[in-house]
């Protein structure tokens, strides 16, 4: 027998069976995964060579900061390219620019990126604002969640074809990382020019010579405990306890991951549970943590759709679920329900950013997604959609 029931979970009713009900209902207990966040610090992959002529071309940069070879000219980086994007943040992203962007895009800079136009935006999932690209083309940047809780900072991810990779909860852990993974590094012939670079943000934030000081000698270690808690470098601990025979550890590390507002609003750690649970043989419970992980955005899955789906035993049933729910006919039947047109503009939006994640179709998605975000009454969201360079 099958019940369906629909649960309003963050970004949209969901039918469960009866079991999956059981299981969500735990879930929720220990989870508030809130629908909506704030800006993050993303770094976006070139996708494909295919595409890679088309990015380059549209990669500008403040005239300041194109084509220094930055590495070595620290103390002749004088013009400060970060004014855009704050401006950028609070005029077209309408929220609160992180406090030490400029000292990260700074950073950036010294490490030898590229600063990106805060508004070279395409092809790209749009709630990311580009702050930098390095030498593989890999580029950083902040994602917008379209309905942020106040005061919620904004973390810094990497930006992929079908979505993001959480980088840090926010600008002051990734600075703060850096300088750290600079300082642990002083036997390769750092001088201290990313701290440098930091500023009075990384004066405020570590003290050189603190990790050496620490006594504690796994620089992950020090990451995890003194600075925050990074998704690869919990990743990491995991394969580090299965290389050393350890499962136990490393199921639990793994379940850990997957705590409550650790990385609010990511599926990544139901993603990579679901993994070691299906490496240790547990298929089923992998299946319900890859089912979990579907109920949030695809494009924070940390990988495609079809990877996670294959886990959660699912094909293409949640596609065509959410291709009805955006239809017309699925829009007004939440409607007949009772459900709120905001809401159902806002769940229709997510749906189409989760659709547009797939095949990282953006562009084809962002004339409807901001004509939900305007059907929901955020106007400011809808213009930040569809800004462009
Ligand atoms: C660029 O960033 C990516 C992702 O973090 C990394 O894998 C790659 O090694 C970086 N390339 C360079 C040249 O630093």
């Amino acid at each position: 027998m099958k019940l369906t029931y629909l649960c309003m979970y963050g970004r949209g009713y969901v039918t469960f069976d009866l079991v999956w009900l059981g299981v969500f209902i735990l879930f929720s207990l220990q989870t508030t995964i809130s629908p909506v966040i704030g800006v993050y610090t993303l770094t976006v992959h070139k996708y494909s060579s295919n595409m890679k002529a088309g990015l380059l071309g549209m990669l500008h940069s403040p005239p300041c900061a194109t084509s220094v070879p930055l590495r070595h000219v620290r103390a002749r980086v004088t013009c400060s390219s970060s004014s855009g994007h704050i401006s950028f943040i609070k005029d077209v992203a309408a929220t609160q620019p992180p406090e030490n962007l400029q000292h990260l895009l700074k950073m950036l800079q010294t490490r030898g990126e590229t600063i990106v136009s805060p508004g070279s935006r395409h092809g790209l999932i749009p709630l990311a604002i580009p702050l930098s690209e390095n030498m593989s083309g890999s580029m950083t940047a902040l994602l917008r969640w379209p309905t942020a809780p106040p005061g919620m900072e904004m973390p810094v991810v990497e930006v992929r074809k079908h979505g993001v990779w959480l980088l840090a909860n926010n600008v002051d852990q990734y600075i703060h990382r850096i300088l750290v993974e600079e300082d642990a590094d002083e036997s390769h012939g750092s001088d201290g020019e990313l701290f440098h670079a930091s500023s009075e943000a990384g004066k405020k934030l570590y003290t050189r010579g603190d990790f050496a000081e620490s006594k504690i000698s796994n620089l992950d270690g020090y990451l995890l405990k003194k600075v925050g808690l990074f998704p690869d470098l919990l990743e990491r601990k995991v394969m580090r306890h299965f290389e050393e025979g350890d499962q136990v550890s490393a199921l639990v590390t793994g379940e850990f991951y997957t705590k409550k507002d650790l990385f609010p609003g990511f599926g990544r750690p139901f993603v990579f549970n679901a993994e070691i649970l299906l490496k240790v043989g547990r298929a089923s419970e992998a299946k319900d943590s890859a089912r979990v992980a579907l109920k949030s955005p695809w494009w924070t899955l940390g990988c495609t759709y079809q990877d996670v789906a294959s886990i959660a035993q699912w094909e293409d049933e949640q596609i065509e679920y959410i291709k009805e729910k955006v239809s017309e006919e699925g829009r007004q039947e939440d409607l007949k329900k009772g459900k709120a047109l905001a809401q159902v503009a806002l769940d229709e939006a997510a749906f189409m950013l989760d659709l547009a994640s797939i095949d990282g179709t953006w562009g084809d998605y962002l004339d409807r997604i901001a004509e939900c975000y305007k059907e929901a009454g955020l106007g400011e969201i809808a213009n930040f959609i569809l800004y462009r360079d």
